[in-house]
């Protein structure tokens, strides 16, 4: 699998210090709230679980699942719920945590989702973001490190469903894609 790998975007330890930073900074601006962390699968899961381990205050997570939006332009009503939270955020803070943002559609459908459920705050967490990328204006409130407009894989970050386990965040090799 690895083989499969032209270069490396992002290595593990400078993911280690995006997960330090963000996790510092999320305590600080948290030390007298008890936020729920909403991860969004399946893309979070090795962000999610790093991070939290840099988070010192009182947490609670959730998780959710939306499907992507079709075709891309649309930047309303275009997600639908695959798998729900499961806590009643009503009142919470909220911040949800996302692998990488993109057009920053499926977010901000996200986030105008929980406003409508009455919390008490929204923030957003990603370990990459894309801002040449963007077909809505979102700017995440902590963000890992901007990457270039080309598509990566690992630590969370999928090709056809491959690739999520890799330790480091990639590049493809031109000839995966024509397999
Ligand atoms: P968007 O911000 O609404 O475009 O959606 C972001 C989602 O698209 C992410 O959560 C990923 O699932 C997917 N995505 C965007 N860019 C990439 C990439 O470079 N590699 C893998 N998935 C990506
Ligand atoms: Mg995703």
């Amino acid at each position: 699998m690895k083989n499969d790998i032209l270069k490396t975007v992002v290595s593990v330890e400078e993911i280690d210090n995006i997960c330090k930073r963000l996790g510092a900074q999320i305590s600080e601006d948290y030390k007298d709230k008890k936020p729920v962390v909403i991860g969004l699968l399946k893309g979070c899961l090795p962000f999610m679980s790093d991070l939290l381990k840099y988070i010192t205050t009182y947490v609670t997570l959730d998780y959710m699942s939306v499907s992507s939006y079709n075709g891309g332009t649309s930047s309303t009503g275009a997600i639908t719920i695959k798998r729900d939270i499961e806590s009643n955020v009503e009142g919470k803070d909220i911040i949800i945590v996302d692998d990488i943002i993109d057009t920053a559609i499926t977010l901000t459908n996200i986030v105008e989702h929980f406003k409508k459920k009455n919390v008490k705050s929204v923030r957003i967490c990603t370990l990459l973001d894309k801002p040449s990328g963007r077909v809505v204006p979102l700017v995440p409130d902590y963000a890992g490190t901007i990457i270039p407009n080309e598509f990566v894989v690992g630590y969370g970050l999928d090709y056809k469903g491959f690739y999520r386990n890799l330790p480091f965040v990639g590049v493809l090799k031109e000839e995966v894609y024509k397999k």
